[in-house]
C-alpha cells in the first residue's frame, strides 16, 4: 500500500499535487472560481472550441430528450437502453467521418479502453506514437499486445520498427490527429501510405480535430481525404461538439464486431438520451454551418500573429491549442498564477500528463473569444514570458 501522506507531501513539494476548484460558469468563455466571485476569468482551457455547449440548438435538443424520455437511458444498448436517438446519432456520426457505421461510447476513455482490447491480443503488436492520450495507452495495455511506441510523429522511426517488430500477427497502428497536449498534426497522408505498405490497421482519435477541421468539420481525416485508409476514427464529443460522450466510425463489419466485443461498450449503460440529442444537434451544426469553424480559425490566427509579431519566437503550432512550454511544474503554475491576477485562465498542464521537463501552459481557442479577449490575453501572455 502506498504511504498516502508522503505521496500527497512528495507531490505538494514538487508542484505536481492536482486539486478540484468549481468554476461557475459566466457564458460566453467566462467563469468565476468558486469563493472568489469577485473576478471575472477569460476561459483558455476549454475545449468547447466552437462554443457549441451554450448553442440553442443542443440545449434545446437536450431538452426534448429530458422531457421526452427522462433522465436516463435506464440499460446498456444491448438490454433495453438501446434508444432510436443513438441510431441517429450514430448515422450522422458515420456521415460526418465518411463512413458507413459508427459507434457511440459513454466517453472517449471508455472508447479508447475498449477499443483497443478488442482488436489485439497478446499476440498482436500495437504501434503508438509517444504522445498519445492517457486512454489510449490504457487501451494498449488493457489489451495485453505488445506495445511498440515510436518517436513522437516520427514516420520514419515508425517505418524502422514496424520493418523490425511487425511479426505476423495483427498490427495495430495508433495515433492522435491533432494531439491534445501539443496541438500539432499527424501527417496522416504519409501514415496511410505505411499502414498499406505493412498491412496494418490504423486507427485515429481526432477528440480535438472533428468539428474544427475538414470542410464538413469531419476533421483532418476529412482535410487530409484519407477516409479509405483509417479503419477506426474515433472522436469524442466533449470537446468541439460541445456535449459528452464519444464515437468510432469504420466499416459495418468493423463496428458489428465492436458492439460485439468492446467491453466499454457492452457492459455500460447507454449514454443518457439528453446527451445523445444534444450530441447529433452538434453534429448536424458542424456540417451545416462552416462559418463557424472559419470564424475560429480565424481567431486562431489572429491570437498567433499577435503572440509573433510581439516577439514570442517558439513554434505556436497548426491548430487551436497552443502549448506555451515553460518547464518546470512549479514554474508553470506560477505562471498560470500570474496570469490569472490579469484575467486569464489558462491551466498549467503538468507531469505526468505531460512528460517530465515540459510542463506548459495550455492555451486553447474557442469561438467565444472575441478580439478584445485575444489581444489581451496575448498582451498578458507575453509579459509573463518576457
Ligand atoms: C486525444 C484524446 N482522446 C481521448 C480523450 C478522452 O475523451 P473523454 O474526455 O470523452 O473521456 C481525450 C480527452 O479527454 C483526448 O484528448
Amino acid at each position: 500500500m502506498v504511504d498516502l501522506k508522503n505521496w500527497l507531501n512528495q507531490q505538494r513539494e514538487k508542484g505536481g499535487l492536482r486539486s478540484l476548484r468549481p468554476v461557475i460558469r459566466r457564458g460566453k468563455g467566462r467563469l468565476t472560481l468558486a469563493g472568489d466571485d469577485a473576478q471575472e476569468l477569460l476561459d483558455f482551457s476549454s475545449n468547447d472550441y466552437l462554443a457549441l455547449a451554450e448553442h440553442p440548438a443542443l440545449i434545446a435538443a437536450a431538452q426534448e430528450g429530458l422531457r421526452r424520455f427522462g433522465a436516463g437511458s435506464g440499460a446498456s444498448r444491448l438490454m433495453s437502453g438501446d434508444l432510436a436517438v443513438h441510431h441517429e446519432l450514430e448515422e450522422a456520426v458515420a456521415l460526418l467521418k465518411g463512413k458507413e457505421a459508427a459507434l457511440t461510447f459513454g466517453s472517449g476513455y471508455m472508447a479508447n479502453t475498449g477499443i483497443i482490447p478488442a482488436l489485439v491480443t497478446r499476440h498482436d503488436r500495437i504501434f503508438s506514437d509517444r504522445l498519445n492520450h492517457a486512454s489510449i495507452d490504457d487501451g494498449c495495455r488493457l489489451s495485453g499486445a505488445r506495445l511498440v511506441r515510436f518517436r513522437h510523429n516520427d514516420l520514419n522511426h515508425l517505418e524502422e520498427l514496424l520493418k523490425e517488430k511487425r511479426g505476423t500477427g495483427t498490427a495495430l497502428i495508433v495515433v492522435e490527429s491533432i494531439y491534445s497536449m501539443d496541438g500539432d498534426r499527424c501527417p496522416l497522408r504519409e501514415l496511410v501510405q505505411l499502414k498499406e505498405r505493412f498491412d496494418c490497421l490504423l486507427m485515429v482519435d481526432e477528440a480535438h480535430a472533428t468539428g474544427v477541421f475538414g470542410a464538413n468539420g469531419g476533421g483532418v481525416i476529412e482535410e487530409d481525404g484519407v477516409g479509405s485508409g483509417v479503419d477506426l476514427a474515433m472522436g469524442t464529443f466533449g470537446k468541439a461538439l460541445g456535449s459528452y460522450g464519444a464515437y468510432v466510425a469504420g466499416n459495418r463489419e468493423m463496428i458489428e464486431y465492436l458492439l460485439n466485443r468492446a467491453r466499454s461498450f457492452v457492459f455500460s449503460t447507454a449514454l443518457p438520451p439528453s446527451v445523445a440529442a444534444a450530441s447529433l444537434a452538434a453534429v448536424q451544426l458542424v456540417r451545416q454551418e462552416p462559418n463557424q469553424r472559419r470564424e475560429l480559425h480565424g481567431k486562431i490566427d489572429y491570437f498567433k500573429g499577435l503572440l509573433r509579431t510581439g516577439g514570442y519566437g517558439a513554434d505556436l503550432g497548426p491548430s487551436q491549442i497552443i502549448p506555451i512550454l515553460v518547464g518546470e511544474s512549479r514554474a508553470a503554475l506560477n505562471k498560470a498564477g500570474l496570469l490569472q491576477k490579469q484575467g486569464i485562465f489558462a491551466t498549467a498542464v503538468r507531469p505526468p500528463t505531460v512528460p517530465e521537463g515540459t510542463a506548459r501552459l495550455r492555451f486553447t481557442i474557442t469561438r467565444h473569444h472575441s478580439t478584445a479577449d485575444l489581444t489581451l490575453a496575448a498582451k498578458a501572455l507575453l509579459e509573463i514570458m518576457a
